[in-house]
C-alpha cells in the first residue's frame, strides 16, 4: 500500500489525492552551457518580487535573498562537512545549472485549505570539488511566498556510505529585526517552552521555526521542510556577526550528525516571507516542499475532533495507574463515548487504559488492558455509537521495546478496529541501547518508522514529545498531528504562570508554520481544580472557543470533561465543529498582541479573535463572507468577565450580518470572541 517516495526525482507529477486536472506538469529542465560561465545564478519568484542569487565564490557555495528590492538574507555561505573528506565549503566549481518551473495544484487529504497551489521556479547548481571529485548539488526553489533550498549528494563513486559531521549553512538575517523563537535544546522539552520576543541580535541559539519582522515590515520565518533521515536543524549565532546564524544539527551520541548512504537530499532550508503575519500563517510553502502523497488508499484517514480521559488526569482528579481513582474505567470511557456523540466528535482517547500505564510507565506492552477496563466492550460500544478509539502509547522513552513490537501492536489494533494512536516520549529517548536526543537522526528515523508501520495498518498518528513538524503530512497524511508546543497541559506545569495569553497570539506564526499541533484547546471551566493544585488555565472561557480558528489540527481535541462542557453555555459552539477546512484566512494579526483567524467548511465560517494580556477593541470587516445575509452566532466575554477574577461568563448573541458589515470586537485581556457564521434563511 505504501510506495517509497522516489528521492531521485525532485518532484512527482501529481500530489495529494491524484488530480486529473493538474494545472501544468513541471516543465522539462533546461540544461545550461558549460561550466565556467556559471559562477552565479539569479532565480525570481513567479511574481518576480522575491529574488535568490546563488553561486560559488572562492570555492564556496553561497546565496542571498532579496524581496521588493530589500535584502532579507545577505550573502551567506553554504556547505557540508563529511568525515574523513575535505570540507565541502571550499574548492568547489560549478559544473552546470538546470532550471525549470513547477506549477501544479493538489488536494490535501485534510488541511487548512481544500486546494493548494505549488508554483515555483527551480534552479539546480551542480558543483564538484576539484581535488576530491565529490559532487554536491544545491537545489533552490523560489515561490511567491518564500524560498527553499537543499543539498543533494548525487549517487557517485566513493560515496557509498559517509558521515555528516557538520552542516555549514549560514543565514545572515537583519540583526535589527524583532524575533520570536525558542532557545535551541536537545531534550524532550525543548519545543514545549514559551516563545521569547527579542531583537534578533540578542538571540544566541534557536529551534526552528524562527520568526522575524524587520523594521521595514517584512515578515520572515526560518524553518525546514521534509525532515527525513537527518537530524533536526537548530540555529547558532555567529560570534561577532549579529543576526548571522549557522545551522547546528542535533548530534548522535558519538557527536557526529548523520550517517548516510548513496544519493541523499537534505531537508529543505526554508524562508517563508510576506508583508503581513497572515501571509506567513496562510502559506503552504512547507507542505509544497514535501513529496506528494505516497499512500495509494487514504480513504481510512479521517480528520475530526476528539474527547477523552485526559484533562481529568492532568488535573489529578483521576489517575493513569490502576486503583480506586483510576480514570480509564469501562464505565468512564463509555461516558466519554456518549459525550463524543453529543459533541459531534469522531474519537475518544483513553490514557491509562493499558497495564503499567502511569507511575514509572515501565513494563507496558500496549496490548493488555487494565483489569477495570474491558477493551472489547468499550470498542463494541464505541463502534455502536460511530466513535473511534484512540489508543495511548506513552513509551516513556523505552523506544527499543516499542520499535521491536510496533508491527505486532499495530496489527492487533487493526484487527480490533483501532485506527488512531497517540504516542508519547516523555522524559527520555532510549534507542539502540543508549539515551539520545529526541531530535537526532536516529530519533527522526524512529518517528518515520512509526508513521510507516502505522500506514501499513491503517492507523493515524498523534505524536507527543516527538519532532517538530516539517510538512511530512503531505507525503504521509496519516501523520495527523503532534505536540512540540507548550500546549494546554503546561497550564498545570508552569507554576502559576501557565501559558501567558500572549503565547497563543504568537503560535500561528511560529510553531504552526511547520504543521498542525495537538495543543488540546477547549477547557471551558478554566478554574476547575478538583485536586487543589492551585493552578488554572490562564484565559477566559470565550478565548478557549476562539482557539479553534486560531490553532489548526486535523485531530482537534475538546479537552474538557463531559460534566464541565454540559454545564457551560460555550459548549454549543463546539458541537460539530470541523477539524479540517476548505479555506483559512488570517485577518487582523499583530504577532504577540492579537490574532483574528477565520476558517470555512462548506458555507459555514468560524472566526476566532484573541488578545494577549491587554484589553483591545478590534474592527473586523467581514469581506470574506459570501453574498447575502449571514447569521452570526457570537460567543464573547460577558460585560463582567475578567480573566483573573471572573473568567467563566460568556455572552451569546445572534446578529444578522453581510460581507459589508464591519464588526467591532471588544476583547478583555486574556479573552477572546468566537463567531459562527451561517447563511441566513430568507
Ligand atoms: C505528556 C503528553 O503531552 C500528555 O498529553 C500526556 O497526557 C502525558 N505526557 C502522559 O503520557
Ligand atoms: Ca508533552
Amino acid at each position: 500500500m505504501v510506495s517509497k517516495p522516489n528521492r531521485r526525482t525532485v518532484l512527482g507529477v501529481t500530489a495529494g489525492a491524484a488530480l486529473p486536472w493538474v494545472l501544468a506538469a513541471p516543465a522539462p529542465a533546461t540544461p545550461s552551457a558549460p561550466a565556467a560561465t556559471h559562477r552565479r545564478v539569479t532565480v525570481h519568484s513567479p511574481n518576480r518580487r522575491l529574488r535568490v542569487t546563488a553561486g560559488v565564490a572562492n570555492g564556496r557555495l553561497w546565496y542571498e535573498v532579496a524581496r521588493r528590492g530589500r535584502v532579507l538574507v545577505a550573502r551567506s555561505g553554504l556547505g557540508l562537512d563529511l568525515a574523513d573528506r575535505p570540507s565541502l565549503t571550499s574548492g568547489l566549481v560549478v559544473e552546470s545549472v538546470e532550471r525549470r518551473t513547477i506549477d501544479e495544484s493538489w488536494r490535501p487529504v485534510w488541511g487548512s485549505d481544500a486546494l493548494v497551489r505549488n508554483h515555483a521556479r527551480e534552479c539546480v547548481l551542480r558543483t564538484v570539488q576539484s581535488a576530491s571529485g565529490i559532487q554536491l548539488h544545491l537545489v533552490v526553489r523560489v515561490f511567491d511566498d518564500g524560498v527553499g533550498f537543499r543539498y543533494r549528494l548525487p549517487a557517485q563513486a566513493g560515496l557509498d556510505t559517509y558521515t555528516v559531521t557538520a552542516e555549514r549553512t549560514e543565514f545572515a538575517l537583519p540583526p535589527d529585526a524583532t524575533s520570536w523563537s525558542l532557545a535551541a535544546g536537545t531534550d524532550w522539552r525543548a519545543d514545549e517552552r514559551h516563545y521569547r520576543q527579542v531583537q534578533l541580535s540578542q538571540v544566541e541559539t534557536a529551534q526552528t521555526p524562527l520568526t522575524l519582522v524587520t523594521p521595514g515590515g517584512q515578515h520572515i520565518v526560518v524553518h525546514e521542510a521534509a525532515l527525513i533521515d537527518y537530524p533536526s536543524m537548530t540555529l547558532a549565532a555567529e560570534t561577532g556577526r549579529p543576526g548571522t546564524f549557522t545551522s547546528e544539527l542535533i548530534s548522535l551520541p558519538d557527536g557526529t550528525k548523520a550517517r548516510l548512504s548513496g544519493e541523499f537530499s537534505t531537508p529543505w532550508r526554508t524562508l517563508t516571507v510576506g508583508d503581513r503575519p497572515g501571509d506567513l500563517a496562510e502559506s503552504h510553502l512547507t507542505e509544497n516542499l514535501n513529496e506528494p502523497c505516497v499512500l495509494t488508499d487514504t480513504s481510512w484517514i479521517s480528520p475530526g475532533t476528539y474527547v477523552g480521559v485526559w484533562w481529568e488526569l492532568q488535573r489529578r482528579h483521576t489517575t493513569w495507574t490502576e486503583g480506586p481513582r483510576h480514570g480509564a474505567t469501562t464505565e468512564r470511557v463509555k461516558q466519554y463515548i456518549d459525550f463524543a456523540r453529543e459533541a459531534g466528535a469522531s474519537n475518544v482517547l483513553a490514557e491509562g487504559w493499558n497495564t503499567n500505564a502511569g507511575g514509572e510507565w515501565t513494563g507496558q506492552d500496549f496490548l493488555t488492558p487494565q483489569p477495570d477496563f474491558d477493551l472489547p466492550e468499550v470498542l463494541r460500544y464505541a463502534r455502536a455509537n460511530g466513535i473511534g478509539f484512540i489508543a495511548h502509547n506513552e513509551t516513556r522513552g523505552f523506544v527499543d521495546y516499542y520499535e521491536q513490537h510496533l508491527d505486532t501492536i499495530f496489527a492487533r489494533y487493526a484487527e480490533l478496529g483501532i485506527h488512531t494512536v497517540k504516542t508519547g516520549y516523555a522524559t527520555k529517548f532510549q534507542l539502540g541501547g543508549v539515551n539520545r536526543s529526541h531530535y537526532d537522526q536516529e530519533a527522526v528515523r524512529h518517528y518515520q518508522r512509526v508513521i510507516d508501520a502505522a500506514a501499513r495498518h491503517k492507523i493515524m498518528i498523534n505524536a507527543h514529545e516527538a519532532i517538530k513538524p516539517t510538512g511530512l503530512a503531505r507525503t504521509y497524511p496519516n501523520m495527523m498531528t503532534g505536540e512540540g508546543v507548550a500546549g494546554m497541559e503546561q497550564h498545570n506545569y508552569m507554576g502559576r504562570l501557565g501559558n501567558p495569553p500572549e503565547q497563543a497570539t504568537v503560535l500561528p506564526f511560529t510553531r504552526y508554520m511547520g504543521g498542525p499541533a495537538d495543543y488540546t484547546p477547549g477547557v471551558l471551566n478554566v478554574t476547575w481544580d478538583p485536586a487543589g493544585l492551585g493552578t488554572r488555565v490562564q484565559t477566559t472561557s470565550a478565548a478557549q472557543l476562539a482557539l479553534y480558528s486560531v490553532f489548526f489540527s486535523p485531530l482537534q481535541m475538546l479537552a474538557d470533561t463531559p460534566e464541565n462542557y454540559r454545564s457551560h453555555p460555550g459548549f454549543a459552539y463546539l458541537k460539530d465543529i470541523p477539524a479540517s477546512w476548505d479555506e483559512t484566512r488570517f485577518l487582523d494579526c499583530v504577532i504577540g498582541d492579537h490574532t483574528v483567524a477565520a476558517r470555512r467548511k462548506g458555507r459555514t465560517w468560524y472566526l476566532g479573535a484573541i488578545t494577549d494580556e491587554h484589553d483591545r477593541t478590534l474592527r473586523v470587516p467581514l469581506r470574506f463572507l459570501g453574498p447575502g445575509r449571514h447569521r452570526a452566532e457570537i460567543y464573547r466575554d460577558a460585560a463582567d468577565t475578567d480573566w483573573h477574577d471572573n473568567p467563566l461568563p460568556i455572552d451569546v448573541r445572534t446578529e444578522v450580518v453581510r460581507s459589508s458589515t464591519v464588526l467591532t470586537l471588544r476583547l478583555v485581556g486574556g479573552g477572546g470572541t468566537a463567531i459562527r457564521f451561517r447563511p441566513a434563511r430568507s
